[in-house]
């Protein structure tokens, strides 16, 4: 009597487990019930599409161009807040692109750190853009800004890693000061990176999960935005960017939660072991942080460019994560890169 119930139990256990650990087929773009196409896009080597969007000055008549790499939930359509005058007098191109499995790009389900660097590569010599170029990454982007650096280091003019992603499991950095990092951040997000980390197989329940809080910007938790931030949010919510519906039309799981899943789990080299790519002062890097960033502790970034002293190291007062969106910082950030 009782061991039949048992089995049945164990087995409905199973069942529920199974179907919440197993995310659910993406939605892909352009397949038959599938979210149309409605954006330019360039086929991957793999066969992969990568939608992009190019703004500024035409490509013909530019004298700097810059990929610019989004960050978490967020897409090609980023709002690029650089004054339009700056824009003509240095003649900027923009190139921003959906990341795999955003927007209208395919998922890469053998997605890694090393492959952002070869979708950014690729993508430039679809577009013929010329053999090196500028990239700046924003947020969650700047992984792909260090895999660049590490992996394309000759196609590059220079990189800006904005309100950079740091990784609280790198091995270069102190324990102690992972430890100091990660403990500012709200403890939801703490668990949640601690997930991906250590069972990223877990990650796609943990992230749709209703008993735990789980990843802050998922629960709309207004905590972890500053004030300067806010203002930012404030004018996005009168005026909203386009191309928001989008970020995730093909389901979380190839977005959002693989995003995560290889950011946070192990990587093949780390800051420490990247060289100068412009031993000769050809080029720049730069780190910029904002003093009031909630999301991103400024103790890594501090550390990583007072061990990396070519990297060169903003710290904005009166600023939070949100600071490539204050025309005034955007400005400030494109002068550094291209004219330093
Ligand atoms: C971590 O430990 C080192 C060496 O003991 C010390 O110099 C440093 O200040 C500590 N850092 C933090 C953030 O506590």
């Amino acid at each position: 009597m009782f061991a039949p119930i048992a089995v049945a139990l164990v087995v409905g256990l199973l069942g529920w487990a199974y179907r919440s650990l197993k995310p659910p087929p993406p939605n892909i773009c352009g397949s038959p019930g599938g979210p149309p196409v409605t954006s330019p896009r360039i086929k991957l080597s793999d066969g992969r599409h990568l939608a992009y969007k190019e703004t500024g000055v035409p490509k013909e008549e530019a004298k700097y161009k810059i990929i610019v790499i989004h960050g978490f939930d967020s897409s090609k359509d980023l709002s690029l807040t650089a004054p339009q005058e700056l824009i003509e007098e240095l003649k900027i191109y923009f190139l921003t692109f959906d990341r795999a499995g955003y927007g209208d790009s395919d998922p890469n389900p053998l997605r890694s750190v090393k492959s952002e660097a070869y979708d950014v590569q690729e993508l430039a010599d679809k577009l013929q853009i010329g053999s090196k170029f500028y990239v700046i990454g924003i947020s969650m982007g700047a992984y792909p800004v260090y895999s660049c650096l590490k992996y394309i280091p000759d196609r590059l003019l220079g990189a800006s890693l904005v309100v950079p992603f740091v990784h609280y499991w790198w091995p270069c950095l102190p324990a102690n000061l992972s430890r100091v990092a990660i403990r500012k951040l709200l403890v939801q997000d703490q668990w949640a990176f601690r997930v991906a980390h250590y069972t990223p197989w877990l990650f796609y329940w943990w992230l749709t999960q209703k008993v735990f809080p789980s990843l802050s910007i998922m629960t709309g938790n207004m905590a972890i935005f500053c004030n300067p931030d806010m203002e930012i949010i404030k004018k996005w919510l009168e005026a909203p960017p386009d191309g928001q519906d989008k970020i995730r039309q093909q389901g979380i799981f190839e977005s959002l939660c693989r995003d995560i899943m290889v950011s946070y789990g192990k990587w093949e080299f780390d800051p420490m072991d990247l060289k100068n790519p412009f031993p000769d002062n050809e080029g720049s890097v730069h780190i910029w942080q904002g003093y009031e960033d909630r999301i991103i502790p400024l103790e890594i970034n501090r550390y990583l460019s007072d061990k990396l002293p070519w990297i060169q190291y903003h710290e904005v007062p009166n600023a939070g994560h949100l600071l490539f969106f204050d025309g005034k910082n955007c400005e400030a950030i494109l002068r550094a890169l291209l004219l330093s």
